[in-house]
């Protein structure tokens, strides 16, 4: 056999390697996204409560208002009563179903959850969707820059925004499925939603300290999936790009930023089709484009982190000038 030859060997095992590789994604991407439309999961097998942390507004409201929809009783967990109340009451009122609500702050950390534990008690709860999440800059910043943190004294941990954002967008996600995980195990069906981000599937710069809580979040999914499916639980791990929320100052929705109830929708139709997904089609297609033009080296690299920076600066200064025209016609 000549070179010429194990070289065409090679490149023929190559190129069905990539073709086998394409074809898969593929069938994946149509079992997720087309499939799915056509064939869904009925959600209240898994038990008759769902819990949505972060349950007011945004991704979690969408969540909590499908889920309802789809059959289920919601508990809804935020900060603020009066949003709450209102939710329930909007819960009720559209798809009948029963609602609780629970009134907690997750930056408090650890002090919460045997208040949350005492009201989920005797719940049959077979949904539970880790959605609670903040971030701490409307614009990519440096970590130095993390609004607040210097303000307060150093031995007040609970006051400072790095501890904040980990209680909000790590605590709550292992102390929350630490709280439902097990009855979910008795009855040996169950079914764990985690929202992570798309910043959680490969680190952000100028976003650090989210861009990690999120990663957490993607890797704490999987191994909770690899390690309980066996016992009947299901933990999904649902990566967003852009949703139209409090968080993206309700950016106008196109084909790349999507409306919180189309994408709560969508995604909760990916549920039994995969354990991790971007939730929605046009995110996945982002996901696969972007991973193209835009591989890791260059993601990080100082050229693309002062491009980000640049684009940073001037939006905000254009936000200013914008308010200070605003204050100026208001006068
Ligand atoms: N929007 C996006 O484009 C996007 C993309 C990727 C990932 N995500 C993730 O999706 C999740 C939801 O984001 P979102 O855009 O829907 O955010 P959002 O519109 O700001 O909603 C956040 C929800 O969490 C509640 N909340 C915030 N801080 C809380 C706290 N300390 N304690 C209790 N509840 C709290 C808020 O209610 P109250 O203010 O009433 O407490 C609200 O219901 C987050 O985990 C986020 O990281 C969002």
């Amino acid at each position: 056999m000549s070179f010429y030859d194990v070289l065409a060997i090679i490149g023929g095992f190559t190129l069905v390697f990539y073709l086998l590789k394409l074809a898969w994604g593929c069938w994946c991407g149509f079992r997720q996204f087309v499939l799915s439309e056509l064939w869904q999961v009925d959600l209240r097998t898994y038990g008759q409560w769902a819990v949505v942390t972060g349950a007011t507004s945004g991704i979690g409201k969408a969540y909590a208002s499908e889920l309802a929809r789809r059959g289920l009783d919601v508990v809804l967990v935020s900060r603020s009563d009066d949003k709450l109340q209102m939710i329930a009451e909007e819960i009720e009122d559209q798809y009948g179903r029963k609602t609780q609500i629970i009134q907690v702050d997750f930056k408090d950390g650890q002090s919460i959850y045997p208040a949350i534990a005492e009201e989920l008690q005797g719940l049959e709860i077979g949904i539970l969707v880790n959605n609670v999440g903040m971030s701490y800059s409307d614009h990519f910043a440096y970590f130095l820059e993390i609004p607040d943190a210097e303000q307060f004294p150093l031995y007040d941990y609970s006051d400072q925004k790095i501890t904040q954002v980990i209680n909000c967008n790590m605590l709550s996600v292992s102390q929350m499925t630490r709280l439902v995980l097990p009855g979910m195990v008795e009855r040996g069906t169950g079914l764990i939603i985690n929202i992570s981000s798309e910043v959680g599937v490969r680190p952000q710069p100028l976003l650090s300290l989210y861009s990690a809580t999120k990663i957490f979040v993607t890797y704490f999914s999987q191994c909770l999936h690899a390690e309980y499916k066996s016992k009947g639980i299901i933990v999904q791990c649902v990566a967003p790009f852009m949703v139209s929320t409090n968080m993206t100052r309700n950016m106008t929705v196109n084909c790349i930023v999507k409306s919180a109830p189309e994408f709560a929708r969508e995604a909760l139709n990916t549920v039994g089709h995969s354990s991790y997904t971007s939730g929605c089609l046009s995110h996945a297609l982002q996901n696969t484009v972007l991973s193209i033009l835009l591989p890791d080296w260059f993601r990080m690299s100082p050229f693309l982190i002062r491009k980000l920076r640049n684009i940073a600066t001037a939006s905000k200064y254009d936000e200013r000038v914008c308010k200070e025209k605003l204050g100026e016609k208001e006068e």
